[in-house]
Parts: C-alpha cells; structure tokens; sequence
C-alpha cells in the first residue's frame, strides 16, 4: 500500500462467493485472535460478511450473526465476528469503518445492541464499545464458545466480551 492511503480509498462492500477464498485465507491468517472458519461455514454465512477492498485486494472483513436469545426476542443483539485487518493496512481507519459497515448493514433489522467477545478491547473501546460481563451473553457462551478448541471454559478465556448500543 502506498504511503498516505487511507480509509476514504478503501472499498467497502457486501461479500460475494468470490471473495469466499480470500475471506477463508484473512480468517486462517489471524487463527490466534478469532473463532476459526472452515469453508462451508464461510460459503453459507457470505451473506453476512463485508469486504473492505483496497487496489483490488482484500484488505479486511467482518461479519455478523443475530442472537434473538440475548436481550429482547424483537430488539436483538447481534454478534460482530471475524473483524479482521491484514497487517500491512491497519491503523488506517480500516477496522473502524468495516464494523460502521456492519452497524449500517444491521440498521434496518431494528437490532438492539452490537456485541463482540476480542482480545483486542482498545480498538472496539475506540468505537464506542464498553466492556460487559460475560454472563450477559450466556447463550453465546453455551451456544458458540462452550464449542471452542482453544479454551475449555468461557469464563477463563482471555476474550473480552463487549457490547454497544445501537441507535
Ligand atoms: C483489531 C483490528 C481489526 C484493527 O484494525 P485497524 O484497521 O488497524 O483499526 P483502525 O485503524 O480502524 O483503528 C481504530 C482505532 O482503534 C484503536 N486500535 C486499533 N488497533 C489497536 C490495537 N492493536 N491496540 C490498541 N488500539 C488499537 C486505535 O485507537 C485506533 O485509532 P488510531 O490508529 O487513530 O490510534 C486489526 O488490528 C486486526 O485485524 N487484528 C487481528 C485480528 C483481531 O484481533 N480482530 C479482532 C477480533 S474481535
């Protein structure tokens, strides 16, 4: 990336199969920071992954997955997943304007709260994010982390969980 580029170069846009690829590979790359994703996962969910682009290549992506479990049924809470930069563009402005991306993008669901489980809680805190504790999201915890490789309990893995109110 030349120097000076920045976020307002940037080509935000919704997924397509052919990005499926490339969002697998961004995923892999950053396997320490966020849940793996094997290919049908990737391929079935496309519909709710955004694309930041830079000179035809991929520079970031995020996702997203409604919980009607936590919160109210009718306002949900929706989950932001897989935000993830590639290193040479970071700190451009990049990761903020794909979860902005994912805000616009779940507006109109009239969704209640944005939440995220990250080891990175400077940069959803820059956002506006505000840490919770993690027995506010207990069905994310029995539904999705008690499933996870990495960690046997929730409670002890280092992620912090997150949680801004939407509009
Ligand atoms: C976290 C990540 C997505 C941030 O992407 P980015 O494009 O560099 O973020 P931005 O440039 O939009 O940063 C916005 C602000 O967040 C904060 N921030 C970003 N990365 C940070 C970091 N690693 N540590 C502390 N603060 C950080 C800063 O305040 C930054 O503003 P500044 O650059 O003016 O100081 C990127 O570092 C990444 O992909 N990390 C690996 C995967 C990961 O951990 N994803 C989060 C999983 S939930």
């Amino acid at each position: 990336m030349a120097d000076g580029t920045n976020a307002s170069d940037v080509k935000l846009r919704c997924a397509t199969l052919h990005d499926a690829e490339r969002i697998h590979a961004l995923v892999h790359l950053h396997r320490d920071e966020l849940v793996p994703r094997p290919m049908g996962n990737i391929v079935e969910n496309i519909d709710r992954f955004l694309v930041a682009e830079l000179d035809g290549e991929l520079a970031g992506c995020a996702a997203y997955q409604i919980w009607p479990e936590i919160g109210d049924p009718l306002k949900a809470t929706v989950e932001l997943q897989s935000v993830a930069v590639r290193a040479p563009y970071r700190r451009r402005g990049i990761g903020r304007l794909l979860v902005k991306g994912v805000m616009e993008r779940v507006a109109p669901f009239r969704a209640k709260e944005l939440m995220v489980l990250t080891l990175t809680p400077e940069f959803f805190a820059s956002i506006g994010f505000r840490e919770i504790p993690k027995t506010h999201i207990m069905h994310k915890l029995y539904a999705g982390c008690i499933n996870c490789t990495k960690h046997a309990n929730p409670f002890t893995c280092p992620e912090r969980a997150m949680m801004l109110e939407l509009g």
